[in-house]
C-alpha cells in the first residue's frame, strides 16, 4: 500500500490508497489511526484533510476480509471513527467519487466534510441483509434528517451528492466542489483551523415535527414491502434511537441489532448472492489479465422474440447492432417489436424520448450476410434446429472478419456441433439469454470444448456492460439451468400423479418463496416447449420417467397463456391463473388409468422434492464439471428461475439445511415407489461432502 501523509503549510493530507476504491481493510484502517495520532502529536500541523487516492474516497468494508480474522482485528471501523472525531485538530473529508458504507460512517465522523459534485453516496449494508453498523443509523439522521436517512438507511439506495446538498438545512456536505476537492478542503481546513469547539456530528440534535408518528407510518410500509428480510426493520429500530436515546446508548443499540443480523439465514443468504455474483465472472482457467477483443459492433441473426431482445441490450449499452433476417417482413416485424417496448418505456417515463432517438439511430437491418462482414461479435437466435443453425453458421464462417466471435443463443442444442459448422471453432461461444432478454438478468455463457479463452474473457466483460450476471456452462442438454429445471418438473409431474394438484403445488413453492409455481410458469413459458423435450427424450433418453399428465395435457392443445388454456384457465387479456376443472378431471381420470389411488401430500413434502431435485442434479453438474463452483448454480437460480434470493439459490439453501439431512430426505424419496428411485440416490459429490462433514462452500 501506498498510501500517503504529507504536511502542506501546516495543514496534514493523509490520503487512503486500498485500490479499487480505498475500503477499510486492516492496513488502511490502521494507516488512519497511525496517520491521525501522528497529525496530532505534531506540533506543525494545525489540521488534517482526510482523502482517497484514485477513482474513490472510500468504498467502504473489505469484502476480501469478510470471515477472516483481520476484519475484526483492532483497530475495528468504529474505533477508528472514535480517534478521527476525538482529535483535537479538525479533520475534514474531501470526499470524491464513490463514499458508501463504512467510508461514509467514517466521513460522518469527521469534522468537517467537503464533496465533490457527482459523487456517489450511500449506506447499502441493508443489501446484504446488515445495517450500518459502525454509528451510520445515528450519524446520518442528525446530518440529513430523519426521515432521509431512514430512506437512504432501509433501501441502501445511491444518491449523488449534489441532491443531498442541495437538501434545505442539511449538514453533511460543508461544501460541494465541481473539481479538486482536495484543495477545496485544505483552504477549508486553513479557515477553520482554530475554531472551538470542533463541530461533531454525535453533538447534533435530530429535528421532527412529529418523529413517534412518522416512525409508526415508516414501519407500517416498511413490514409490508419487507415481509421475507429481517433487515429493514431493524435499520428502521436503529434510526429511531436517534430520537429515543442519547448517542452512545443508541450506538450500542446499534451494534446489537448488527450483530444479531449477521447471523440471521436471510444475510448468510444475500452474502452468499452478493459474493457468488463477484466471484461468477472469474473463471479457474482464464487469468484476468486475459487480453479482450474490442466489441464495437454487434450482429443478430433472427429479430424473433429473442433476436429482438438481445439486440435491445446492445442498443442499450451504445453498441450498434445490426439484425440479419431471411425476408424483409420478418424484419418489420422485428423493428416494430423493438419500437413497441421502448415506446412503452418511454410512456411510462422510464426513458426518455432522445434517448429511444439515440438507440434506435444505432439499429440498422439486412438481408445480406456480406453486410456483417465487420461486426466484431455475432449473435445467431434463428430457430432452433441443427440444419439451420449449420446454415447459419456456414455464412458467418464465410462472411465474418477474422477474430469476430460467433455465438449461439441455442437453449438446447450441441455448441460443439455448431463450433464444428466453422472452420473455427476457437471463436464459437454459447450466449443463451432468457426471455425477455431484454428484461432478464441471467446469461449462460457456453463454453465449448474448442472456445478460446480470450473469446470467454471478452463475453464475460460484454456481459458486464450490457448488465447481465453471466455464468460459464460447459456443454450438456440445457446447460446448468434447463438441466436442473427438468429434474424439478419432473417432480412437479410425479406429485400430480400421487395426490397433489397444480394450485397445491404452486402454492407451496411460491410460499417458499419462488417467483412462480412449476404449473403457472409452464403455462406462462407455453407447455408445448417441454413436450417436444419429452418427445426427444422418449428416443435419446428413454429411461427417463415422466408423469403422464403434461403430455395429456398438450393433447387437449392447452398449451398455456398463448392458447387461452393450460395447467388453468385464462380470461381473454388477463393473466390471472384459474384453477380448471378440466385439468383436475383429467389429473384424476389419469390416477385412474394408471391405478394410483391418491394420497394426501403435505406441503413441506412438496417444496422438499422441487428444490432437492435442484441440488441433486446440481451436484451432478458439478462431478461432471459443467459449472465450476456452487456458486454459480445459485446464481443461475436467482437471476434466471426466480429462486429466493432471500434463500440464497439451492445449494446454498441445500449447506443450510445440512447436506446429511438433505441426503437422508432423497434416500426417503428414493422409497417411494411413484418416483425415480435411481434420480434419488445422492450424488457421488453430496455422499462425499457428507462423510466429510462439509457444505458445497
Ligand atoms: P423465433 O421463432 O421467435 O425467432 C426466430 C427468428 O429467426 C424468426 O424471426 C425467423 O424468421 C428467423 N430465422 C429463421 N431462420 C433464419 C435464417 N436462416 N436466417 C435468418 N433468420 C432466420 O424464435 P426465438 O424464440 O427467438 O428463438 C431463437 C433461438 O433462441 C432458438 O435457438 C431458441 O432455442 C433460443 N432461445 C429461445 C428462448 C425463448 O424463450 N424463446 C430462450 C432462450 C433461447
Amino acid at each position: 500500500m501506498t498510501a500517503s501523509y504529507e504536511v502542506r503549510d501546516g495543514i496534514a493530507v493523509v490520503a487512503m490508497d486500498n485500490p479499487p476504491v480505498n475500503s477499510l481493510g486492516l492496513g488502511n484502517r490502521r494507516f488512519i489511526a497511525a496517520s491521525v495520532s501522528r497529525a496530532q502529536d505534531d506540533p506543525a500541523v494545525r489540521a488534517i484533510v482526510l482523502t482517497g487516492q484514485g477513482r474513490a474516497f472510500c468504498g467502504g468494508a473489505d469484502i476480501r476480509e469478510f470471515n477472516k480474522p483481520e476484519a475484526t482485528a483492532a483497530p475495528d471501523l468504529v474505533d477508528v471513527i472514535r480517534l478521527v472525531e476525538g482529535c483535537s485538530k479538525p479533520v475534514v473529508a474531501a470526499i470524491h467519487g464513490v463514499v458508501m458504507g463504512g467510508g461514509l460512517e467514517l466521513a460522518m465522523g469527521c469534522h468537517y466534510r467537503v464533496v465533490q459534485s457527482g459523487t456517489q453516496v450511500a449506506l447499502p449494508e441493508v443489501r446484504i441483509g446488515i445495517l450500518p453498523g459502525a454509528t451510520g443509523t445515528q450519524r446520518l439522521p442528525r446530518l440529513i434528517g430523519l426521515e432521509a436517512a431512514l430512506n437512504m438507511i432501509v433501501t441502501g439506495d445511491t444518491v449523488m451528492s449534489d441532491v443531498l446538498a442541495a437538501m434545505p438545512s442539511q449538514k453533511l456536505f460543508d461544501r460541494i466542489v465541481p473539481d479538486d476537492v482536495v484543495s477545496a478542503a485544505i483552504e477549508l481546513a486553513r479557515a477553520k483551523a482554530e475554531v472551538r469547539p470542533l463541530p461533531r456530528s454525535r453533538d447534533l440534535k435530530v429535528e421532527h415535527p412529529n418523529a413517534e408518528a412518522y416512525l409508526q407510518f415508516a414501519r407500517n410500509m416498511i413490514a409490508a414491502s419487507s415481509r421475507n428480510y429481517p433487515a429493514p426493520l431493524r435499520c428502521l429500530d436503529c434510526v429511531a434511537q436517534s430520537v429515543r436515546l442519547g448517542f452512545d446508548a443508541a450506538v450500542d443499540y446499534e451494534r446489537a441489532a448488527v450483530t444479531e443480523l449477521v447471523w440471521t439465514p436471510e444475510s448468510a443468504a444475500l452474502r452468499n448472492a452478493f459474493f457468488a455474483e463477484r466471484a461468477a465472472s472469474k473463471i479457474p482457467d482464464v487469468p484476468e489479465d486475459t487480453p479482450r477483443r474490442a466489441i464495437k459492433s454487434v450482429g443478430v441473426i433472427g429479430a424473433g422474440t429473442m433476436g429482438g431482445g438481445i439486440s435491445m441490450n446492445f442498443l442499450n449499452a451504445g453498441i450498434p447492432v445490426k439484425i440479419l433476417e431471411m425476408k424483409q417482413e420478418a424484419l418489420d416485424r422485428g423493428i416494430a417489436t423493438i419500437k413497441k417496448n421502448y415506446e412503452a418505456q418511454v410512456k411510462k417515463g422510464k426513458l426518455k424520448p432522445e434517448k429511444y432517438e439515440e438507440r434506435m439511430a444505432l439499429l440498422s437491418t439486412t438481408l445480406d450476410y456480406n453486410d456483417l462482414k465487420d461486426a466484431d461479435l455475432i449473435i445467431e437466435a434463428v430457430f432452433e434446429e441443427l440444419g439451420v443453425k449449420e446454415k447459419v453458421f456456414n455464412e458467418l464462417d464465410r462472411v465474418a472478419k477474422a477474430g469476430a466471435i460467433l455465438a449461439s443463443n441455442t437453449s438446447t442444442l450441441d455448441v460443439d456441433k455448431i463450433a464444428a459448422f466453422t472452420k473455427r471453432p476457437q471463436d464459437v461461444v454459447g450466449m443463451h439469454f432468457f426471455s425477455p432478454a431484454n428484461v432478464m438478468k441471467l446469461l449462460e455463457v457456453v463454453r465449448g470444448k474448442e472456445t478460446a479463452k480470450d473469446v470467454l474473457a471478452t463475453v464475460m466483460a460484454i456481459a458486464k456492460k450490457i448488465k447481465k450476471t453471466a455464468v460459464v456452462s460447459g456443454v450438456c442438454d440445457g446447460f446448468i439451468g434447463n438441466r436442473m429445471i427438468e429434474q424439478y418438473s419432473r417432480q412437479a409431474g410425479f406429485l400430480l400423479d400421487e395426490g397433489a394438484t397444480p394450485q397445491q403445488v404452486d402454492r407451496a413453492i411460491e410460499k417458499f418463496g419462488f417467483a412462480m409455481g412449476p404449473f403457472r410458469m409452464g403455462d406462462l413459458a407455453g407447455n408445448d416447449i417441454g413436450w417436444a423435450i419429452r418427445k426427444r427424450r422418449a428416443t435419446e433418453r428413454a429411461d427417463m420417467k415422466y408423469s403422464k399428465t403434461a403430455d395429456k395435457l398438450c393433447e387437449l392443445g392447452r398449451f398455456g397463456q398463448k392458447t387461452g388454456a393450460g395447467w388453468y384457465d385464462y380470461q381473454a387479456g388477463k393473466r390471472d391463473a384459474i384453477p380448471s376443472q378440466v385439468v383436475l378431471d383429467l389429473i384424476e381420470k389419469h390416477r385412474k388409468d394408471e391405478g394410483i389411488t391418491p394420497r394426501k401430500i403435505s406441503d413441506e413434502e412438496i417444496v422438499q422434492r422441487l428444490v432437492f431435485s435442484l441440488v441433486n442434479e446440481g451436484a451432478h453438474i458439478l462431478e461432471d464439471g459443467i459449472a465450476s463452483k456452487s456458486g454459480d448454480i445459485d446464481m443461475v437460480y436467482l437471476t434466471g428461475y426466480g429462486f429466493p434470493i432471500w434463500r440464497g439459490g439451492p445449494m446454498h439453501y441445500a449447506n443450510q439445511t445440512g447436506l446429511y439431512n438433505v441426503a437422508e430426505a432423497m434416500k426417503r424419496f428414493a422409497k417411494n415407489p411413484r418416483d425415480d428411485a435411481s434420480f434419488w440416490q445422492p450424488a457421488p459429490l453430496i455422499q462425499k461432502l457428507v462423510a466429510e462433514g462439509q457444505s458445497f462452500s
